[in-house]
Protein backbone atom coordinates (compact mmCIF):
# COMPACT_ATOMS: atom_id res chain seq x y z
CA UNK A 1 0.00 0.00 0.00
CA UNK A 2 1.36 3.37 -1.29
CA UNK A 3 0.32 6.15 1.57
CA UNK A 4 1.11 9.93 0.27
CA UNK A 5 -0.58 13.40 1.44
CA UNK A 6 -2.27 15.33 -1.16
CA UNK A 7 -3.00 18.62 -1.92
CA UNK A 8 -6.67 20.01 -1.09
CA UNK A 9 -7.68 20.87 -4.84
CA UNK A 10 -8.59 24.98 -5.92
CA UNK A 11 -12.27 23.30 -6.23
CA UNK A 12 -12.47 21.67 -2.85
CA UNK A 13 -13.09 18.25 -1.79
CA UNK A 14 -15.32 17.92 -4.99
CA UNK A 15 -12.27 18.33 -7.10
CA UNK A 16 -10.02 15.27 -5.60
CA UNK A 17 -9.22 13.05 -8.36
CA UNK A 18 -9.34 9.66 -6.73
CA UNK A 19 -11.88 6.17 -6.96
CA UNK A 20 -13.28 7.02 -3.78
CA UNK A 21 -13.19 9.90 -1.15
CA UNK A 22 -13.29 8.91 2.69
CA UNK A 23 -14.71 12.52 4.39
CA UNK A 24 -14.49 12.36 7.74
CA UNK A 25 -16.42 14.68 10.01
CA UNK A 26 -15.25 15.28 13.53
CA UNK A 27 -16.27 17.96 15.74
CA UNK A 28 -19.75 19.06 16.19
CA UNK A 29 -21.72 19.91 13.24
CA UNK A 30 -21.48 17.54 10.57
CA UNK A 31 -21.73 19.68 6.98
CA UNK A 32 -19.51 23.12 8.23
CA UNK A 33 -16.44 22.91 6.69
CA UNK A 34 -17.67 21.58 3.32
CA UNK A 35 -18.35 23.04 0.32
CA UNK A 36 -21.06 22.69 -1.64
CA UNK A 37 -21.69 19.42 -3.22
CA UNK A 38 -20.59 17.64 -0.75
CA UNK A 39 -22.35 20.01 2.11
CA UNK A 40 -25.74 19.29 0.12
CA UNK A 41 -25.34 15.91 0.14
CA UNK A 42 -24.17 15.47 3.89
CA UNK A 43 -27.33 17.71 5.04
CA UNK A 44 -29.64 15.85 2.71
CA UNK A 45 -28.57 12.65 4.27
CA UNK A 46 -29.29 13.65 7.92
CA UNK A 47 -32.45 14.95 7.21
CA UNK A 48 -33.65 11.52 5.60
CA UNK A 49 -32.46 9.68 8.84
CA UNK A 50 -29.71 8.08 6.95
CA UNK A 51 -26.11 9.52 8.75
CA UNK A 52 -25.86 11.12 11.80
CA UNK A 53 -22.37 12.81 13.30
CA UNK A 54 -22.11 10.23 16.13
CA UNK A 55 -18.74 8.66 16.19
CA UNK A 56 -19.38 5.17 14.16
CA UNK A 57 -21.68 6.36 11.50
CA UNK A 58 -21.36 5.74 8.04
CA UNK A 59 -22.75 6.01 5.19
CA UNK A 60 -21.71 5.13 1.61
CA UNK A 61 -22.98 7.24 -1.51
CA UNK A 62 -22.40 6.37 -5.59
CA UNK A 63 -22.19 9.32 -8.28
CA UNK A 64 -22.89 12.19 -6.58
CA UNK A 65 -23.22 15.00 -9.23
CA UNK A 66 -20.88 17.53 -8.69
CA UNK A 67 -18.29 15.15 -7.43
CA UNK A 68 -15.42 13.99 -9.40
CA UNK A 69 -14.88 10.83 -7.08
CA UNK A 70 -16.95 7.76 -7.77
CA UNK A 71 -17.68 6.92 -4.93
CA UNK A 72 -17.90 9.20 -1.32
CA UNK A 73 -17.78 7.64 2.45
CA UNK A 74 -19.15 9.60 5.14
CA UNK A 75 -17.62 8.67 8.23
CA UNK A 76 -18.42 10.31 12.18
CA UNK A 77 -15.87 10.70 14.14
CA UNK A 78 -17.14 12.09 17.30
CA UNK A 79 -15.42 14.55 18.98
CA UNK A 80 -12.09 14.22 16.16
CA UNK A 81 -9.63 12.43 19.22
CA UNK A 82 -7.21 10.46 17.50
CA UNK A 83 -9.12 7.12 18.58
CA UNK A 84 -12.48 8.22 16.97
CA UNK A 85 -10.75 9.32 13.59
CA UNK A 86 -9.03 5.62 14.05
CA UNK A 87 -12.60 4.02 14.48
CA UNK A 88 -13.66 6.50 11.57
CA UNK A 89 -11.36 5.78 8.88
CA UNK A 90 -11.90 2.06 9.85
CA UNK A 91 -15.58 2.09 9.44
CA UNK A 92 -15.07 3.76 6.35
CA UNK A 93 -12.99 1.51 4.76
CA UNK A 94 -15.17 -1.56 5.30
CA UNK A 95 -17.91 0.54 2.66
CA UNK A 96 -14.67 0.47 0.13
CA UNK A 97 -12.36 -1.53 0.41
CA UNK A 98 -14.58 -4.52 -0.87
CA UNK A 99 -15.55 -2.63 -4.21
CA UNK A 100 -13.21 -1.78 -7.20
CA UNK A 101 -11.81 1.28 -6.08
CA UNK A 102 -7.54 1.31 -6.29
CA UNK A 103 -7.09 4.58 -5.33
CA UNK A 104 -8.77 6.15 -1.46
CA UNK A 105 -8.05 9.56 -0.82
CA UNK A 106 -9.12 10.74 3.06
CA UNK A 107 -9.87 13.74 4.32
CA UNK A 108 -10.98 14.79 7.80
CA UNK A 109 -12.68 17.73 8.45
CA UNK A 110 -13.36 20.02 11.92
CA UNK A 111 -9.93 18.78 13.10
CA UNK A 112 -6.77 19.57 13.09
CA UNK A 113 -4.48 17.64 11.64
CA UNK A 114 -1.16 16.11 13.23
CA UNK A 115 1.63 13.57 12.39
CA UNK A 116 -0.08 11.11 15.12
CA UNK A 117 -3.34 11.44 12.93
CA UNK A 118 -1.73 10.18 10.24
CA UNK A 119 -0.05 7.61 11.71
CA UNK A 120 -3.36 6.15 13.20
CA UNK A 121 -4.65 6.37 9.83
CA UNK A 122 -2.34 3.75 8.59
CA UNK A 123 -3.30 1.78 11.27
CA UNK A 124 -6.68 1.53 10.74
CA UNK A 125 -6.17 0.83 7.12
CA UNK A 126 -3.39 -1.57 7.54
CA UNK A 127 -5.20 -3.14 10.50
CA UNK A 128 -8.63 -3.38 8.33
CA UNK A 129 -6.97 -4.64 5.16
CA UNK A 130 -5.43 -7.65 7.27
CA UNK A 131 -6.27 -10.85 5.91
CA UNK A 132 -4.37 -14.04 7.49
CA UNK A 133 -3.54 -16.53 4.40
CA UNK A 134 -0.71 -18.40 5.08
CA UNK A 135 -2.12 -21.75 6.07
CA UNK A 136 -5.36 -20.68 4.32
CA UNK A 137 -5.78 -20.70 0.42
CA UNK A 138 -9.56 -20.00 0.72
CA UNK A 139 -9.18 -17.03 1.93
CA UNK A 140 -10.81 -13.85 0.17
CA UNK A 141 -9.10 -12.07 -2.66
CA UNK A 142 -7.13 -8.99 -1.15
CA UNK A 143 -8.22 -5.78 -1.92
CA UNK A 144 -7.59 -4.05 -4.75
CA UNK A 145 -6.60 -0.46 -2.98
CA UNK A 146 -3.38 0.21 -3.55
CA UNK A 147 -2.89 3.63 -2.85
CA UNK A 148 -4.26 6.17 0.22
CA UNK A 149 -3.79 9.23 -0.05
CA UNK A 150 -4.16 12.23 3.07
CA UNK A 151 -5.90 15.16 1.36
CA UNK A 152 -4.23 18.45 3.52
CA UNK A 153 -3.00 21.79 3.06
CA UNK A 154 0.14 22.10 1.39
CA UNK A 155 1.32 23.95 4.63
CA UNK A 156 1.28 21.04 7.07
CA UNK A 157 2.43 18.31 4.31
CA UNK A 158 5.55 17.75 5.69
CA UNK A 159 4.34 16.64 9.02
CA UNK A 160 1.96 14.73 8.15
CA UNK A 161 4.03 12.88 5.21
CA UNK A 162 6.27 11.90 8.15
CA UNK A 163 3.53 10.17 10.55
CA UNK A 164 2.60 8.56 7.33
CA UNK A 165 6.08 7.40 7.18
CA UNK A 166 5.93 6.20 11.17
CA UNK A 167 2.27 5.07 10.19
CA UNK A 168 4.00 2.69 7.74
CA UNK A 169 6.42 0.99 9.73
CA UNK A 170 4.76 0.34 12.62
CA UNK A 171 1.60 -1.12 10.64
CA UNK A 172 4.74 -3.00 8.90
CA UNK A 173 5.83 -4.20 12.38
CA UNK A 174 2.72 -4.88 14.05
CA UNK A 175 1.61 -7.25 10.87
CA UNK A 176 4.77 -9.22 11.16
CA UNK A 177 4.19 -9.47 14.90
CA UNK A 178 0.35 -10.75 13.94
CA UNK A 179 1.59 -13.00 10.89
CA UNK A 180 3.98 -14.88 13.27
CA UNK A 181 1.65 -14.98 16.52
CA UNK A 182 -1.26 -16.24 14.06
CA UNK A 183 0.95 -19.25 12.35
CA UNK A 184 0.05 -22.50 13.85
CA UNK A 185 2.41 -23.81 15.82
CA UNK A 186 3.49 -26.83 13.66
CA UNK A 187 4.87 -24.32 11.28
CA UNK A 188 5.69 -21.80 13.88
CA UNK A 189 8.64 -23.23 15.35
CA UNK A 190 11.62 -21.79 17.31
CA UNK A 191 13.70 -22.38 14.14
CA UNK A 192 10.66 -20.78 12.19
CA UNK A 193 11.41 -17.60 15.37
CA UNK A 194 14.91 -17.69 14.46
CA UNK A 195 14.63 -18.12 10.36
CA UNK A 196 12.64 -14.72 10.45
CA UNK A 197 15.17 -13.38 13.04
CA UNK A 198 17.66 -13.90 10.38
CA UNK A 199 15.83 -12.73 7.77
CA UNK A 200 14.71 -9.56 9.46
CA UNK A 201 18.50 -9.53 10.15
CA UNK A 202 19.55 -9.48 6.51
CA UNK A 203 16.89 -6.88 5.47
CA UNK A 204 17.15 -4.32 7.81
CA UNK A 205 20.80 -4.34 8.97
CA UNK A 206 20.34 -6.42 12.57
CA UNK A 207 22.98 -8.92 14.23
CA UNK A 208 21.29 -12.13 15.11
CA UNK A 209 23.05 -14.70 16.79
CA UNK A 210 20.83 -17.55 17.48
CA UNK A 211 22.15 -19.98 20.53
CA UNK A 212 21.37 -23.67 20.32
CA UNK A 213 20.54 -26.03 23.29
CA UNK A 214 24.54 -27.05 23.88
CA UNK A 215 25.17 -23.05 23.82
CA UNK A 216 22.60 -22.81 26.52
CA UNK A 217 24.01 -25.56 28.16
CA UNK A 218 27.38 -24.41 28.58
CA UNK A 219 26.05 -20.84 30.00
CA UNK A 220 23.72 -22.66 32.60
CA UNK A 221 20.74 -21.97 31.56
CA UNK A 222 18.56 -24.64 33.59
CA UNK A 223 15.50 -22.99 33.62
CA UNK A 224 14.84 -22.37 30.31
CA UNK A 225 16.25 -25.65 29.42
CA UNK A 226 14.12 -27.20 31.72
CA UNK A 227 10.78 -26.13 29.73
CA UNK A 228 12.42 -27.33 26.41
CA UNK A 229 13.18 -30.71 27.57
CA UNK A 230 10.27 -32.27 26.98
CA UNK A 231 9.89 -31.69 23.40
CA UNK A 232 11.39 -33.23 20.43
CA UNK A 233 11.83 -29.54 19.18
CA UNK A 234 14.86 -28.16 19.31
CA UNK A 235 14.91 -24.55 21.51
CA UNK A 236 16.65 -21.43 20.21
CA UNK A 237 17.47 -18.65 21.84
CA UNK A 238 17.45 -15.63 19.62
CA UNK A 239 19.65 -12.12 20.56
CA UNK A 240 18.99 -9.67 17.44
CA UNK A 241 20.82 -6.37 17.78
CA UNK A 242 19.67 -3.08 15.59
CA UNK A 243 22.56 -0.63 15.99
CA UNK A 244 21.23 2.82 15.14
CA UNK A 245 23.49 4.93 17.62
CA UNK A 246 27.11 5.01 18.37
CA UNK A 247 28.46 1.73 20.09
CA UNK A 248 29.04 3.50 23.76
CA UNK A 249 25.61 3.54 23.95
CA UNK A 250 23.83 1.50 26.25
CA UNK A 251 21.21 -0.20 23.95
CA UNK A 252 17.14 -0.72 25.14
CA UNK A 253 16.99 -4.60 25.95
CA UNK A 254 13.49 -6.15 25.41
CA UNK A 255 12.90 -9.60 26.01
CA UNK A 256 10.01 -11.57 24.62
CA UNK A 257 8.70 -15.34 26.02
CA UNK A 258 8.97 -17.40 22.82
CA UNK A 259 7.00 -20.16 23.62
CA UNK A 260 5.41 -21.72 20.12
CA UNK A 261 3.14 -23.78 22.30
CA UNK A 262 1.62 -23.91 25.82
CA UNK A 263 0.57 -27.53 26.40
CA UNK A 264 1.03 -27.09 30.46
CA UNK A 265 3.45 -29.73 30.29
CA UNK A 266 3.15 -32.48 32.81
CA UNK A 267 0.92 -30.39 34.48
CA UNK A 268 -1.95 -30.75 31.28
CA UNK A 269 -3.82 -27.65 30.35
CA UNK A 270 -7.69 -28.80 29.52
CA UNK A 271 -8.18 -29.20 26.09
CA UNK A 272 -10.80 -26.31 25.55
CA UNK A 273 -9.18 -24.20 24.16
CA UNK A 274 -6.00 -24.70 24.35
CA UNK A 275 -5.16 -24.12 20.73
CA UNK A 276 -5.07 -20.61 21.38
CA UNK A 277 -1.77 -21.52 23.23
CA UNK A 278 -0.20 -21.41 19.89
CA UNK A 279 -0.58 -17.90 20.69
CA UNK A 280 2.45 -17.96 23.62
CA UNK A 281 5.05 -16.76 21.81
CA UNK A 282 2.86 -13.53 21.08
CA UNK A 283 5.92 -11.34 23.16
CA UNK A 284 8.69 -12.86 20.69
CA UNK A 285 6.80 -11.71 17.93
CA UNK A 286 6.48 -8.32 19.54
CA UNK A 287 9.85 -7.89 20.27
CA UNK A 288 10.62 -8.96 16.41
CA UNK A 289 7.61 -6.74 14.99
CA UNK A 290 9.32 -3.54 17.29
CA UNK A 291 12.63 -4.54 15.71
CA UNK A 292 11.09 -4.33 12.58
CA UNK A 293 9.68 -0.71 12.68
CA UNK A 294 12.09 0.46 14.29
CA UNK A 295 15.32 -0.81 12.27
CA UNK A 296 12.82 0.36 9.35
CA UNK A 297 12.51 4.06 10.44
CA UNK A 298 16.46 4.18 10.67
CA UNK A 299 15.96 5.75 14.17
CA UNK A 300 19.23 6.69 16.34
CA UNK A 301 19.15 4.18 19.27
CA UNK A 302 20.40 0.85 19.71
CA UNK A 303 17.88 -1.92 20.79
CA UNK A 304 18.60 -5.78 21.12
CA UNK A 305 15.29 -7.96 21.11
CA UNK A 306 15.94 -11.51 23.18
CA UNK A 307 13.90 -14.16 22.29
CA UNK A 308 13.88 -17.63 24.46
CA UNK A 309 11.82 -19.95 22.32
CA UNK A 310 10.79 -23.28 22.96
CA UNK A 311 7.86 -25.92 23.25
CA UNK A 312 6.32 -26.80 26.59
CA UNK A 313 5.12 -30.77 25.91
CA UNK A 314 4.93 -33.58 27.90
CA UNK A 315 6.87 -36.68 27.99
CA UNK A 316 9.21 -39.06 29.22
CA UNK A 317 11.84 -36.04 29.08
CA UNK A 318 9.91 -33.43 30.56
CA UNK A 319 9.99 -32.23 33.79
CA UNK A 320 7.96 -32.80 36.68
CA UNK A 321 6.45 -31.37 38.86
CA UNK A 322 8.96 -30.69 42.31
CA UNK A 323 11.93 -31.05 39.97
CA UNK A 324 14.87 -28.19 41.12
CA UNK A 325 16.39 -26.89 38.35
CA UNK A 326 19.39 -24.01 38.36
CA UNK A 327 18.77 -21.14 36.65
CA UNK A 328 21.36 -19.02 35.03
CA UNK A 329 21.40 -16.14 37.86
CA UNK A 330 22.75 -19.13 40.03
CA UNK A 331 18.97 -19.33 42.02
CA UNK A 332 17.49 -22.63 42.26
CA UNK A 333 13.90 -23.15 41.43
CA UNK A 334 11.52 -25.51 42.50
CA UNK A 335 9.02 -26.03 39.34
CA UNK A 336 6.04 -26.79 41.50
CA UNK A 337 4.00 -26.29 38.20
CA UNK A 338 5.64 -26.97 35.15
CA UNK A 339 2.54 -24.81 33.03
CA UNK A 340 3.84 -21.86 35.16
CA UNK A 341 7.14 -22.34 32.01
CA UNK A 342 6.86 -18.58 30.83
CA UNK A 343 8.65 -17.51 34.17
CA UNK A 344 11.22 -20.14 33.70
CA UNK A 345 12.32 -19.38 30.07
CA UNK A 346 12.21 -15.32 30.81
CA UNK A 347 14.24 -15.64 33.95
CA UNK A 348 17.22 -17.06 32.33
CA UNK A 349 16.77 -14.13 29.59
CA UNK A 350 16.53 -11.57 32.15
CA UNK A 351 20.15 -12.66 33.43
CA UNK A 352 21.65 -12.93 29.93
CA UNK A 353 20.79 -9.41 29.28
CA UNK A 354 22.77 -7.99 31.78
CA UNK A 355 25.87 -9.17 29.94
CA UNK A 356 24.56 -6.31 27.53
CA UNK A 357 24.88 -3.52 29.95
CA UNK A 358 21.59 -1.93 29.01
CA UNK A 359 20.05 1.05 29.63
CA UNK A 360 16.85 -0.26 30.31
CA UNK A 361 14.83 -3.95 29.96
CA UNK A 362 11.11 -4.57 29.59
CA UNK A 363 10.20 -8.12 29.02
CA UNK A 364 7.02 -8.79 27.31
CA UNK A 365 4.95 -11.90 27.96
CA UNK A 366 1.64 -14.23 27.63
CA UNK A 367 2.33 -14.91 31.18
CA UNK A 368 -0.74 -15.56 32.94
CA UNK A 369 -4.40 -16.20 32.68
CA UNK A 370 -5.05 -13.89 36.25
CA UNK A 371 -3.85 -10.72 34.14
CA UNK A 372 -7.04 -11.50 31.68
CA UNK A 373 -9.10 -11.82 34.80
CA UNK A 374 -7.87 -8.60 35.95
CA UNK A 375 -7.98 -6.48 33.14
CA UNK A 376 -9.62 -8.11 30.36
CA UNK A 377 -8.52 -7.34 26.93
CA UNK A 378 -8.28 -3.53 26.73
CA UNK A 379 -5.23 -2.89 28.72
CA UNK A 380 -1.63 -5.10 29.21
CA UNK A 381 -0.62 -5.00 32.38
CA UNK A 382 2.70 -3.31 33.47
CA UNK A 383 4.85 -4.48 36.19
CA UNK A 384 7.55 -2.21 37.48
CA UNK A 385 9.58 -0.93 40.35
CA UNK A 386 11.19 1.88 37.97
CA UNK A 387 8.57 4.97 38.70
CA UNK A 388 10.46 6.70 35.54
CA UNK A 389 10.37 4.25 33.46
CA UNK A 390 6.67 2.67 33.69
CA UNK A 391 5.84 6.58 33.21
CA UNK A 392 7.65 6.62 29.95
CA UNK A 393 5.73 2.98 28.95
CA UNK A 394 1.87 3.78 30.21
CA UNK A 395 2.83 7.32 28.21
CA UNK A 396 4.05 5.59 25.18
CA UNK A 397 0.68 3.18 25.12
CA UNK A 398 -1.66 6.17 25.50
CA UNK A 399 0.00 8.06 22.42
CA UNK A 400 0.21 4.29 20.73
CA UNK A 401 -3.65 3.45 21.54
CA UNK A 402 -1.90 0.36 22.66
CA UNK A 403 -3.05 1.12 26.64
CA UNK A 404 -1.27 -0.60 29.94
CA UNK A 405 -2.42 -0.77 33.11
CA UNK A 406 0.16 -0.21 36.24
CA UNK A 407 0.06 -3.04 39.10
CA UNK A 408 1.75 -3.47 42.04
CA UNK A 409 5.08 -5.50 43.16
CA UNK A 410 5.06 -4.42 47.09
CA UNK A 411 7.49 -6.96 48.46
CA UNK A 412 4.54 -8.49 50.74
CA UNK A 413 3.81 -10.37 47.17
CA UNK A 414 6.92 -12.73 47.17
CA UNK A 415 6.38 -14.49 50.28
CA UNK A 416 3.92 -16.69 47.46
CA UNK A 417 7.34 -17.73 45.85
CA UNK A 418 8.56 -19.30 49.41
CA UNK A 419 9.87 -23.25 48.74
CA UNK A 420 11.65 -25.82 50.85
CA UNK A 421 13.73 -27.37 48.45
CA UNK A 422 14.75 -24.72 46.22
CA UNK A 423 15.40 -20.49 46.34
CA UNK A 424 12.18 -20.43 45.09
CA UNK A 425 9.18 -22.02 44.08
CA UNK A 426 8.14 -21.05 40.51
CA UNK A 427 4.38 -20.47 40.71
CA UNK A 428 1.83 -19.14 44.59
CA UNK A 429 -1.74 -19.19 45.33
CA UNK A 430 -4.14 -18.47 42.62
CA UNK A 431 -4.67 -15.22 44.21
CA UNK A 432 -2.88 -12.23 42.93
CA UNK A 433 -1.08 -14.16 40.05
CA UNK A 434 -0.22 -11.90 37.58
CA UNK A 435 1.69 -10.39 40.39
CA UNK A 436 3.39 -13.51 41.81
CA UNK A 437 4.68 -13.89 38.36
CA UNK A 438 6.26 -10.30 38.23
CA UNK A 439 7.75 -10.81 41.31
CA UNK A 440 9.24 -13.91 40.23
CA UNK A 441 10.36 -12.24 37.42
CA UNK A 442 12.03 -9.38 39.83
CA UNK A 443 14.04 -11.85 41.68
CA UNK A 444 16.29 -11.91 38.29
CA UNK A 445 16.59 -8.21 37.71
CA UNK A 446 18.12 -6.72 40.34
CA UNK A 447 21.04 -5.50 38.67
CA UNK A 448 18.73 -3.68 35.65
CA UNK A 449 16.54 -0.76 35.38
CA UNK A 450 13.31 -3.12 34.23
CA UNK A 451 9.70 -3.81 33.37
CA UNK A 452 7.24 -6.22 32.55
CA UNK A 453 4.52 -6.20 30.18
CA UNK A 454 1.98 -9.15 30.22
CA UNK A 455 0.27 -9.29 27.29
CA UNK A 456 -1.75 -12.25 28.32
CA UNK A 457 -5.18 -10.50 27.71
CA UNK A 458 -3.81 -8.05 25.03
CA UNK A 459 -2.37 -10.37 22.37
CA UNK A 460 -4.54 -12.10 20.89
CA UNK A 461 -8.76 -12.23 20.11
CA UNK A 462 -10.68 -14.94 20.77
CA UNK A 463 -14.16 -15.90 19.23
CA UNK A 464 -15.40 -15.25 16.20
CA UNK A 465 -12.83 -12.64 15.22
CA UNK A 466 -9.73 -15.37 16.96
CA UNK A 467 -6.58 -13.82 15.73
CA UNK A 468 -3.28 -12.38 17.21
CA UNK A 469 -3.44 -8.02 17.76
CA UNK A 470 0.10 -7.60 17.34
CA UNK A 471 -0.09 -6.12 20.32
CA UNK A 472 2.04 -4.41 22.04
CA UNK A 473 4.27 -3.72 18.74
CA UNK A 474 2.39 0.41 19.06
CA UNK A 475 3.20 0.94 22.38
CA UNK A 476 6.95 -0.61 22.24
CA UNK A 477 7.68 1.12 18.77
CA UNK A 478 6.80 4.74 20.54
CA UNK A 479 8.62 3.98 23.45
CA UNK A 480 11.96 2.99 21.56
CA UNK A 481 11.52 6.32 19.20
CA UNK A 482 10.85 8.39 22.38
CA UNK A 483 13.95 7.52 23.90
CA UNK A 484 15.69 7.79 20.37
CA UNK A 485 14.17 11.34 19.93
CA UNK A 486 15.36 11.92 23.80
CA UNK A 487 19.17 12.34 23.18
N1 LIG B 1 0.61 -19.05 28.64
C1 LIG B 1 -0.03 -19.20 29.89
C2 LIG B 1 -0.83 -17.97 30.29
C3 LIG B 1 -2.15 -17.78 29.60
C4 LIG B 1 -3.22 -18.59 29.88
C5 LIG B 1 -2.32 -16.73 28.73
C6 LIG B 1 -4.45 -18.37 29.27
C7 LIG B 1 -3.55 -16.49 28.14
C8 LIG B 1 -4.61 -17.32 28.39
C9 LIG B 1 0.98 -19.47 31.00
O1 LIG B 1 2.09 -20.19 30.61
C10 LIG B 1 0.29 -20.25 32.04
O2 LIG B 1 -0.08 -21.35 31.77
N2 LIG B 1 0.13 -19.65 33.21
C11 LIG B 1 -0.56 -20.30 34.28
C12 LIG B 1 0.20 -20.00 35.54
C13 LIG B 1 -0.27 -20.80 36.72
C14 LIG B 1 0.07 -22.25 36.54
C15 LIG B 1 0.39 -20.26 37.97
C16 LIG B 1 -1.97 -19.71 34.34
O3 LIG B 1 -2.14 -18.51 34.11
O4 LIG B 1 -2.88 -20.48 34.57
MN1 LIG C 1 1.78 -22.28 30.77
ZN1 LIG D 1 2.61 -20.06 28.64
Amino acid sequence: MDFKTLATPAGGLAGVNADALLVVLAGGSAAAGLDAPLATAVEAAIKSGDFDAKAGATLYLHGLAGIKALRVVLAAAGDGSIKAIRKAVAAGLGAVKAGGSQHLAVAVVGAELTADHAAALVAAVAESLYVYRQTKPSAPAASRLQKISLVCAKDGAAALAEGLRLGEHLAAGTELARELANLPANHCTPRHLADTARRLGKEHGLKVEILERADCEKLGMGSFLAVAQGSAEAPKFIVARYQGAGKAEAPVVLVGKGITFDTGGISIKPSAEMDEMKFDMGGAASVLGTLRAVAGLKAKVNLVGIIPACENMPSSRAVKPGDVVTSLSGQTIEILNTDAEGRLILCDALSYAERLKPAVVVDIATLTGACVIALGHHRSGLFSGDDPLAAELLAAGEQALDPAWRMPLDEEYDEALKSNFADMGNVGPRAGGAITAAMFLKRFTAKLRWAHLDIAGTAWKSGAAKGATGRPVPLLTHFVLARAKRK
